[in-house]
């Protein structure tokens, strides 16, 4: 069995939770192939590296990431700092031969996650992206269902990823609303998981046309490496550099036209994930705050119509490895410990996984001409992607206000 040096980059939320998911993988995937060793973690707060060698298990702490990736004995990285560093970080890791398990959206903007995605994909490494979505056994049962034909010809597809983190104006100005750390806002933090999870069940979106908006211009600011995205802050008012709100209509190399919407600013749900497609002959819809249960209409022999719910079982793509029987629910943090399990099983053999740094990509490309249409107000194809998106896409958007003026 053979052993892999972990290094870890980034000790905040994500990195908490790949180091426990290394450290479960082996209780929910007793056949993997290989073993974590959790070897340095480093983290710029010195206070969260030390956190990482006293109660996440590694055995060493740094405050120079550098020093992770030029460790020996690591083989492997998870890159879970925010987006302004996970190109140099992914590209240093991977040229010095180390496998990167790295946090979604691999950059800050389009152009900085493509050229990142190819730089890293030429040194051979095997690579996982944050995409955990893809992993929830009912969203798997759902692609099952709809690449089988078993739902028909799909004719409608729609998706809302909707969170209140930023719906209070007290949220504090972390990295997430700087164009400098994380680059875009919405477009990058939940439509990067929108618009994978559309290709994922509906293959590639070829056009889109898309608004934006940020909607509270102004926060308080905090202080960086303390706290999270959901700490409400009392300091001096900063501004606001990227988008709230993003929609658009998506159109699929199919032909099928559906809808995408994602919020960060969203009162009432909290983190409310759903999709539903329509085919000729049944549907499937899924609701994140109901993350075990797929509702699926079919056709019933009585002629009667109507949604059914389906409680993920054992029978059911990887809900064995966490639960015994149909209801007891899995959670956020299991998705994790699947793209542990996959990310050691591929350094072990050799065999790249989805999605990986190319599928983060092909999101990328979408998120692109997404931000190019908000600006345009027209359709915009995905293609290349815009070498300065600073040109093409305001920081707030075209709406600029709460009350929608521009
Ligand atoms: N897949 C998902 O569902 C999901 C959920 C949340 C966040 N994310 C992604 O994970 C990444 C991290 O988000 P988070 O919520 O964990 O952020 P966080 O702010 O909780 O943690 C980031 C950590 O990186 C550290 N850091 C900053 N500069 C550093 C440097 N130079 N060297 C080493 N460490 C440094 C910070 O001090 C902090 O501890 C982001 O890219 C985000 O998009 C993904």
């Amino acid at each position: 069995m053979p052993e892999i040096g972990i290094g870890l980059l980034g000790v905040g939320w994500m990195g908490s939770l790949h180091s426990a998911s290394y450290r479960r993988v082996r209780d929910h995937y007793p056949t993997c192939q290989g073993t974590p060793r959790l070897v340095i973690a480093a983290d710029a707060v010195e206070d969260r590296a030390r956190h990482a060698a006293q109660e996440l298990g590694y055995e060493d702490w740094t405050t120079d990431w550098r020093d992770v990736v030029a460790h020996p004995d690591v083989d492997a990285v998870s890159i879970t700092a925010p987006n302004f560093l996970h190109c140099e970080m992914a590209v240093a890791a991977s040229e010095a031969g180390k496998h990167i398990w790295v946090e979604k959206p691999l950059g800050r903007f389009p152009a900085e996650t493509v050229s990142t995605a190819d730089a890293v994909t030429a040194t051979g490494v095997r690579t996982v992206v944050g995409l955990n979505y893809r992993h929830v056994p009912a969203v798997q049962y759902a692609h099952q269902l709809i690449a089988s034909g078993q739902i028909g010809h799909v004719n409608h597809f729609r998706s809302q990823f909707l969170a209140g983190y930023a719906s209070n104006p007290q949220a504090g100005l972390s990295w997430r609303f700087s164009r400098e750390l994380a680059g875009y806002g919405i477009l990058y933090d939940l439509m990067s998981h929108g618009v994978d999870m559309a290709q994922y069940l509906l293959g590639p979106i070829a056009r889109v046309t898309a608004r934006t908006a940020t909607l509270i211009p102004r926060r308080p600011q905090m202080d960086a490496g303390t706290g999270t995205h959901f700490t409400v802050a009392a300091g001096e008012l900063g501004d606001v550099e990227n988008e709230d709100w993003v929609a658009g209509l998506v159109e699929f190399e199919s032909g099928l036209v559906g809808t995408n919407e994602s919020s960060r600013y969203a009162v009432g749900p909290e983190a409310r994930y759903v999709f539903e497609a329509n085919g000729t002959e049944g549907a499937v819809s899924w609701n994140f705050e109901r993350m075990n249960e797929l509702e699926v209409c079919m056709p019933l022999p009585s002629g009667d119509r109507g949604y059914t719910t389906v409680y993920m079982s054992p029978g059911h793509p990887e809900f064995a490895h966490f639960q015994p029987g149909a209801g007891i629910p899995m959670g956020y943090s299991d998705l994790k410990v699947t793209e542990a399990f996959l990310f050691l099983e591929s350094i072990v053999d050799g065999v790249q996984r989805s999605p990986g740094v190319q599928e983060m990509a092909d999101a990328a490309r979408v998120l692109d001409a997404m931000a190019r249409s908000s600006a345009s107000l027209a359709w915009e194809e995905v293609g290349a992607v815009s070498a300065r998106p600073e040109a093409t896409a305001t920081a707030a958007g075209n709406i600029r206000t709460a009350n929608g003026a521009r």
